[in-house]
């Protein structure tokens, strides 16, 4: 049987940004339970132009990252917390994905998505995790039952190469990588 394939992305355009090793570490953890995976970090996001719905020409990047996402069998999204949202550079790619919005499959239909959020402080945390919930929803898609909220001051959840160390934070990657399989084996 076909491994089930689960696409990541977000981060920020800082390489190593806290929120795209939290989604690669949700995507590694996902391996762990039989997936392949694809991630779209802060890099390959900020070389998408900026969405205009009236434009139908397409970037290979943008072509790539659409074929992905409706390729996948979960889904998984990290936003920093920025002024109380969803960066600029994530809501991009998200808006992006409304070349979905005509597919069988519309959109996120039928897959799991684990959300994850990295702020410098909770209330941004807690406002942005339920702000990509409603976009899950409005995207015909099934938010996980567990989503991150990191506070990247408070917690510092990587030692100094990168690695996630905090027990806790790994018990939820752990978790929600679980719950977006569950959905994806199906
Ligand atoms: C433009 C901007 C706006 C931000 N707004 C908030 C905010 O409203 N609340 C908050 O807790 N942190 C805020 N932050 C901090 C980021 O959420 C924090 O640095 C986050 O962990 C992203 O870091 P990363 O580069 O490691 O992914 C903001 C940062 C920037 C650059």
């Amino acid at each position: 049987m076909a491994k089930p394939l689960i696409v990541g992305f977000g981060g920020t355009t800082r390489p190593g940004s806290s929120g795209e090793r939290m989604v690669a570490a949700v995507l590694a953890a996902t391996e762990q339970l039989g997936a392949e995976t694809r991630l779209f970090g802060g890099a390959a996001l900020a070389a998408m132009p900026h969405f205009a719905p009236e434009n139908p020409g397409r970037t290979v990047e943008q072509i790539e990252f659409v074929e992905a996402v409706r390729a996948a069998d979960g889904i998984v999204i990290g936003s920093p917390g920025y002024h109380g949202g969803v960066s600029g550079l994530v809501k991009n790619a998200i808006d992006l994905l409304e070349d979905l919005r005509t597919d069988a499959r519309v959109y996120f239909d039928g897959r799991a998505v684990g959300l994850i959020v990295t702020a410098a402080g909770w209330q941004a945390g807690g406002v942005t995790l339920s702000a990509l919930r409603s976009i899950t929803h409005a995207m015909r898609g099934w938010p996980t039952p567990l989503g991150i909220a990191i506070n990247t001051i408070a917690q510092k959840p990587f030692d100094a190469d990168g690695r996630l160390v905090d027990a806790d934070i790994i018990a939820q990657v752990n978790a929600q990588a679980a719950q977006v399989m569950a959905l994806a084996r199906r």
